[in-house]
C-alpha cells in the first residue's frame, strides 16, 4: 500500500509583501492540481494566512498550514492565535516546535501543550525534533528521544495517529543541500524515531506515524532521500520560497518509489 506523502512549504517570515505571497502560493496551488497521492501545505505567516485563507480547498492535493498556534484555545492572550481561529478559516496543518520557535524559549512543555490542543479542534500538528549536532557517543540519540518524549507528555494515544514529525536536525537547516542529511543517516533516523514512538505509544500507532524530513531539502536533493530515507515527504524552508523549485519538489515526491 502506498502511503499519502507530505510536502510542507515552512515560508518563515518571507515574502515581505502580500502580493509576493499571493503570486508564490497561486503557483504552488496550480502545481498542486497534478499531484496524485502528496499534499502539498503552504505555511505562510500569519497575516498572509489571513489573507490567502479560503474555507474550503478542494482536493486533498493542497493544504494551508500555520507556521505556530498558541496552546489555550480562549482566554486573554495578547498576540495569541488559537487553534480554533486556524480551523475557523480553513486551515489545516500547523508546524509545532520548530527549532527557530523553541531557540526562542519554546520548551518541550509547551509543545506538548500546543499538540494537544491543535488536535482538540481536528488541526494536524507537524512537530519538529532534531539534534543540535551529532557525536561519536550517540548523545544525540539520546536528545532526540527525550525531546520525543518531553514533547508528546501527556497526548492521548487515540490521538497520536493524527500527528506528523517532522526531523529537523539543527545542524543542517538553512544551508545547502550538500550540508543535508545523507539517505542512510536519514534512514537510520527515521527508524530510531519509529522505535522511540512504538515504546511511547504501542506498535500501531509507532510503525504508522508519517516522518518527515527538514533541512536543505532542494530539487538536487530531494529524489534521493525520498528513495531511501525512509520518510514519507520534507518539510522545506528557503527552497519554498521559488515556485519552480519547490513544484519539482512535489512532482519528485509524488513520483518516487517508496
Ligand atoms: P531549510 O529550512 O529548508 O531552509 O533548511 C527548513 C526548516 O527550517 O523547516
Amino acid at each position: 500500500m502506498s502511503k499519502r506523502r507530505i510536502v510542507i512549504a515552512n515560508w518563515k517570515m518571507n515574502p515581505e509583501r502580500l502580493k509576493e505571497a499571493r503570486a508564490l502560493f497561486t503557483v504552488v496551488r496550480k502545481k498542486a492540481q497534478a499531484l496524485r497521492r502528496t499534499t502539498a501545505v503552504v505555511c505562510p505567516s500569519f497575516l498572509h494566512l489571513g489573507a490567502l485563507a479560503r474555507k474550503r480547498e478542494a482536493g486533498n492535493t493542497f493544504a494551508l498550514g500555520a507556521q505556530d498556534v498558541f496552546f489555550e484555545d480562549q482566554g486573554s492572550h495578547t498576540g495569541a492565535i488559537s487553534p480554533s481561529m486556524l480551523k475557523d478559516i480553513g486551515v489545516r496543518f500547523v508546524i509545532v516546535g520548530h527549532s527557530e520557535r523553541r531557540a526562542i524559549g519554546e520548551s518541550d512543555e509547551q509543545v506538548a501543550q500546543k499538540i494537544i490542543a491543535a488536535l482538540k479542534v481536528g488541526l494536524t500538528p507537524v512537530v519538529c525534533i532534531g539534534e543540535k549536532e551529532r557525536d561519536q557517543q550517540g548523545g544525540f540519540l539520546r536528545a532526540i528521544e527525550s525531546q520525543l518524549h518531553l514533547s508528546f507528555l501527556g497526548v492521548p494515544r487515540a490521538r497520536v495517529a493524527r500527528v506528523i514529525v517532522a526531523y529537523e536536525p539543527l545542524w543542517a537547516i538553512g544551508k545547502t543541500a550538500t550540508a543535508a542529511v545523507t539517505p542512510e543517516i536519514l534512514q537510520e533516523t527515521a527508524l530510531f524515531i519509529r522505535k522511540v514512538f512504538v515504546s511511547m505509544f504501542g506498535k500501531a500507532a509507532g510503525f504508522s506515524i508519517p516522518v518527515l524530513y527538514g533541512g536543505s531539502v532542494e530539487d538536487t536533493n530531494a529524489a534521493a532521500l525520498m528513495k531511501d530515507g525512509g520518510v514519507v515527504g520534507f518539510l522545506v524552508g528557503h527552497a519554498s520560497l521559488d515556485g519552480a523549485t519547490f513544484g519539482h519538489i512535489l512532482t519528485v515526491v509524488d513520483s518516487a518509489r517508496i
